[in-house]
């Protein structure tokens, strides 16, 4: 690669992004092409300390044209979705640029792009919101866009304008054709809850399941569940699940969850042909998570599933060493495969505790050695942030990869 010699000074951002996962599911379009859904959702903002994106972008007169390297590996920029990103930027930048009559020196320059999860992307966990996140909050700021962008992200994927803010977020429908006012919102910030805890039990996985994209088309286009769903339980559910939250209502918050979860599986299993995302390990930690709060006669834990097999449970703090203890218990690491010290990742796996017989019991299932990979203990966490280290960048003082 040539062009490496910078003559002029480049400008440069590079921000983290977290992932986000639902409590109120986002499943299905109204528009494919503003990415507008057929109901509103709502969803727990993980920290990053666990788990996010980076992504440096810089603008240079040098460069020739935009590109993109992901997790090391250069891709095509010409994807709708990223152009779309990137198109809707430099809207609003060039408007901004007329009403402010502000410099816009770069509007004229292409951009480099690089990003990167702290996680693997092969587990299957929600990449593409804190992916397209992170690259819109990087973007506006190189471009000195400021206020609510998560009508961009939007456009990126769905699910990535909600990680557009932190702690509890709501992503409304809207009612404009244009799609303006369908974005995320705070509901309440990660501190509201403190004791809140998650568990991403990565579960191991064969061939990778049916895309959300592709997934959610055909379940619009084949489910009558989903239109009733849309209807005629979403929107009292996310009232609820609004109160739930600001109540900090760990009852009703799980509860909901777990019923929203169920739902969204159940339009899946009702998509012609069915799709199927939940798999034995899956369906083994719905069975846990329930018998677990009939043993103690309430909801101590609540699990919520993805497009894929992955479980991901919210709990309170002082429960996370019983639930710990269960999942190790039944669904112990593999001896040769991930050693005992990295199963349980993230925040301190706090005090070892040992269950009692009558709740292994009232549990009751067949152990499943490695049918569990590992897993994360996080909790709610912030919005997307700026690293002002260059240290922290991914492209150098040129707006190269590193
Ligand atoms: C099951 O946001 O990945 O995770 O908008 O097509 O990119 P696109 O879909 P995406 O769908 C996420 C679906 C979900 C539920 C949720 O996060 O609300």
């Amino acid at each position: 690669e040539n062009g490496r010699a910078s003559t002029k000074p480049i400008s440069q951002v590079t921000c983290t992004a977290p992932v986000n996962i639902a409590v109120i599911k986002y499943w299905g379009k109204r528009d494919e092409q503003l990415v507008l859904p057929i109901n509103p959702s709502l969803s727990v903002t993980l920290s990053q300390d666990q788990l996010c994106t980076r992504t440096t972008v810089a603008a240079s007169v040098d460069f020739k044209r935009d590109r993109i390297w992901l997790n090391g590996q250069e891709q095509s920029i010409d994807t709708p979705r990223l152009q779309k990103c990137l198109g809707e930027i430099r809207r609003l930048a060039r408007k901004r640029k007329h009403e402010e009559e502000r410099s816009g020196d770069l509007l004229g320059c292409c951009v480099h792009i690089c990003s990167e999860n702290n996680f693997p992307t092969a587990a299957g966990l929600a990449s593409s919101a804190a992916g397209y996140a992170c690259l819109v909050q990087s973007l506006a700021r190189l471009f000195g866009i400021d206020g609510d962008v998560s009508h961009i992200a939007r456009q990126g994927s769905g699910s990535a304008c909600r990680s557009m803010y932190g702690g509890f977020v709501e992503w409304t429908m809207g009612r404009a054709e244009d799609g303006s006012d369908s974005v995320a919102k705070q509901v309440a910030p990660a501190e509201h809850w403190p004791e809140l805890r998650v568990l991403v039990v990565v579960v191991n996985a064969g061939k990778k399941a049916v895309g959300s994209t592709e997934g959610m088309q055909t379940t619009v286009r084949t489910s009558a569940l989903v239109a009733y769903r849309a209807e005629h339980v979403v929107p009292s559910r996310q009232d609820d699940m609004k109160r739930a939250v600001l109540d900090r209502d760990f009852q009703a918050f799980g509860e909901i969850t777990m019923r929203d979860s169920n739902q969204f599986h159940a339009t899946c299993l009702d998509t012609y042909p069915p799709i199927f995302y939940l798999n034995e390990t899956s369906k083994q930690i719905i069975h846990l998570v329930h018998r677990y709060n009939r043993h103690h006669g309430k909801v101590k834990a609540a699990y919520t599933f993805d497009a894929g097999p992955n479980a991901v449970l919210y709990l309170l703090q002082d429960d996370v060493p019983e639930v710990l203890a269960l999942l190790k218990h039944f669904f112990p690491a593999n001896a040769n495969n991930d050693s005992e010290r990295t199963f349980v990742r993230g925040l301190p796996d706090v005090c070892r505790k040992d269950v009692s017989s009558d709740l292994l019991d009232s549990v009751g299932l067949e152990p499943s050695p490695g049918a569990v990979q590992y897993i994360i203990h996080t909790k709610a966490g912030q919005d997307p942030q700026v690293l002002t280290n260059p240290q922290q960048a991914l492209l150098d003082e040129n707006g190269w990869p590193k």
